[in-house]
């Protein structure tokens, strides 16, 4: 279920221009992903040149590479609440990034995104809906008119048939996710499973993600709507960036 395509320069220009973005004295949110991985490397070397900042991990895989990179880390729990530094901003990746069609004059390329992609959205959601900004870091190949890729849904283990027939009552077709190097399922980071649910073109984005927030066994899904700032989309020479 990763996503495909898209040149690996460009989602390093597009990672780099948003680590750039980060000040100094930040505490980060850390994206999971190819494209966030690119950022967190990023952090990591301005790191070492004595940029003061601290990490908030949304998955195994970015606290295990921030640790490589040597960024500090904090968890969630002492990064937001009474007394603590709250998340400056987050930077993460995105499987599809709705940008408007051609004569769409609400346009701003600033839509909704589907994320998930690589099973990490619930901690992502966590992590990206409490900092203060969120910047998305895209190739161009995750732009669409409309987003109508499948869209990942965590499930506990236990619902996850209750919530596939609740998926099909609002017109999807789920998928449970099989890994690939194991057999049987993906299991997520909180220890859930994965239903990848199709609904072609999603003409309404925040009506389904209250569907699908609502539905009793889902844990988070991957629609994150009116939450991002800004999108930082690296094509192959040059980043473009549209901000809300
Ligand atoms: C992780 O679960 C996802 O939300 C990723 O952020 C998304 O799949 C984008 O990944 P890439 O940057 O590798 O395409």
């Amino acid at each position: 279920m990763k996503t495909s395509g898209g040149s690996d320069a460009a989602k390093r220009r597009a990672g780099e221009s948003a680590a750039e973005a980060v000040d100094d004295g930040d505490v980060v949110g850390l994206g999971t992903g190819s494209t966030a991985a690119h950022a967190i490397r990023r952090l990591g070397e301005r790191v070492d040149s004595g940029l003061d900042v601290r990490g908030v991990a949304t998955s195994f895989a970015s606290r295990e590479l921030a640790a490589d990179c040597g960024v500090p880390l904090l968890d969630l729990d002492e990064a937001v609440g009474t007394d603590a530094p709250g998340i400056d901003v987050a930077i993460d990746g995105a499987d599809q990034v709705a940008v408007g069609g051609e004569g769409d004059e609400t346009a701003t390329g600033v839509g909704p995104l589907i994320k998930g992609g690589g099973a990490a959205h619930a901690r992502e959601k966590l992590v990206d809906a409490a900092a203060d900004r969120f910047l998305v870091v895209a190739d161009p190949s995750k732009e669409a008119p409309v987003l109508d890729r499948s869209v990942p849904v965590e499930v506990l283990p236990a619902g996850r048939t209750a919530v596939a027939e609740a998926v099909r009552a609002a017109g999807g077709e789920p998928v449970l996710r099989r890994a690939e190097r194991k057999d049987g399922p993906v299991v997520t980071d909180n220890g859930n499973l994965v239903l990848d649910c199709a609904f072609g073109e999603i003409d309404d984005p925040d009506a389904l993600a209250t569907t699908l927030a609502t539905t009793p066994g889902v844990v988070e899904h991957g629609l994150f709507v009116g939450l991002t700032d800004e999108v930082h989309v690296g094509a192959e020479a040059g980043v473009r960036v549209a901000r809300r």
